[in-house]
């Protein structure tokens, strides 16, 4: 009996390979999905790296276009709201918090298997109209604006707490070379309402609030350092991170928010990798948090002709690529988010960069109909063909708290 019923399942494998070329049948070592049909997700587990994107809300909850959810929750580990944790929307009017499409993003992330990155605490941009109007006005003092600072910090890592994976506690606080004066130095609203001393302020009110979650400081133009000197940004983070670091401020890693563009030169993934590694030196850990690389609309771009196409796609691709490589040769490069993974739905076309609105675009992996470009199959080759001895699983990362100064 169970020698004839062994037969038979032979008799039907057998039959199986034959006809589709298929040499095992159970589930343990089902033959793995060919390269381009694996998710970004799977391919990036296999090194213990996060790939999140950047969370539009309204196209997340559109059920005419449900590619979009169905996209995000397929391809990606990692979520980040791209707005809906900002102060203005978080608090419209002051005193009253509306937690509404945050928390429906936490709650699409738990059914997903996906852990969040909490964007952002302390920013210039998305302030609350009652924040900036009060301060312009005379209305709110600096006091009153450092403590309403810290119960911003507070009650948002308070709110979200067990919830977040790692949070951008400070985003865009240092200026660029084209700034004035171009020596890099801290810029924006709350450094001139409360001096630099308002980074390390809210890195300890964070901690104060969650003991267990990641503070990171996240930032554009970070990708690699420039010359060292007085005009490279990179080397004036990397100063004040280590400044931090000595006086025991709570700050677990650097966020590198990749914004790139074909018209640049760029990085390549050895620069990438040795900034990377300046930075995890200091025992931190690292992130990709905002990835997308623009090019320039030209009215021939603009109506599909593929001789100016082509080589957008191909430098895309490539820049993709760079900070992919850069990340995984780190250990403690921890996750790689894109901002958005649709032209569909992306921030680029929307924003001015100097040369008007709809001037840049292609951003993103996917096209507006969701046909992936080079860059989508080129990152999965990036994650497929890695693995030891120069690619390691990453090392989990503990969250710094308690420190003494050094
Ligand atoms: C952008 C969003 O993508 C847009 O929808 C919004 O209008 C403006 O902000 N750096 C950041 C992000 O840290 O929060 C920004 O997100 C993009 C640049």
């Amino acid at each position: 009996m169970t020698l004839r019923w062994f037969t038979l399942v032979g008799a039907v494998a057998a039959a199986a390979v034959g006809v589709l070329g298929v040499v095992s049948t159970t589930a343990a070592d089902r033959p793995t999905p060919k390269p381009s049909e694996q998710s970004l997700r799977a391919l990036g587990a296999r090194h213990g790296l996060s790939v999140g994107t950047a969370v539009d809300m309204q196209a997340l909850d559109d059920a005419a276009d449900p590619r979009y959810s169905s996209l995000v929750a397929s391809q990606f580990s990692t979520v980040t709201a791209e707005n809906v944790m900002k102060w203005a929307l978080l608090e419209p009017t002051r005193g009253t918090y509306d937690w509404t499409a945050a928390d429906k993003l936490i709650d699409f992330a738990r059914k997903n298997n996906q852990r969040v990155r909490g964007h952002v605490l302390v920013w210039q941009n998305q302030l609350p109209k009652w924040l900036t109007d009060g301060v312009a006005g005379g209305t709110i003092g600096k006091d009153e604006l450092r403590g309403l600072l810290q119960k911003h910090v507070t009650d948002v890592v308070t709110h979200f707490k067990g919830k977040i994976w790692q949070w951008d506690v400070v985003n865009e606080g240092l200026s660029d070379p084209w700034d004035t004066p171009n020596e890099i130095h801290y810029k924006g609203f709350w450094n001139e309402q409360l001096g630099p001393g308002h980074v390390a302020d809210a890195f300890r009110w964070a901690r104060a609030a969650d003991r267990d979650v990641l503070l990171f400081y996240n930032d554009y133009n970070i990708e690699a350092f420039g010359d060292g000197g007085p005009k490279d940004k990179v080397q004036f983070l990397y100063n004040e991170v280590n400044k931090l670091i000595s006086q025991g401020v709570p700050i677990d890693g650097i966020g590198s928010q990749g914004h790139l563009g074909t018209q640049y030169g760029n990085y390549d993934a050895l620069q990438v990798a040795d900034t990377i590694q300046r930075f995890t030196d200091l025992g931190l850990a690292y992130a990709f948090t905002e990835v997308d690389v623009r090019s320039q609309m030209t009215p021939a771009v603009k109506s599909g002709n593929s001789a100016e196409m082509n080589p957008r796609l191909q430098a895309s691709a490539a820049n993709f690529s760079a900070l992919l490589q850069g990340c995984l040769a780190s250990r403690h490069c921890l996750s790689f988010t894109f901002w958005g993974f649709t032209d569909k739905h992306s921030w680029i076309p929307t924003w001015d960069f100097g040369t008007g609105k709809g001037a840049e675009g292609m951003a993103t992996l996917y096209d507006e109909s969701y046909q992936p470009k080079r860059a989508l199959n080129t990152l999965k080759a990036d994650l497929l063909y890695a693995g030891p001895p120069n690619v390691q699983p990453r090392i989990a990362h503990k969250p710094r708290r308690d420190l003494p100064a050094r």
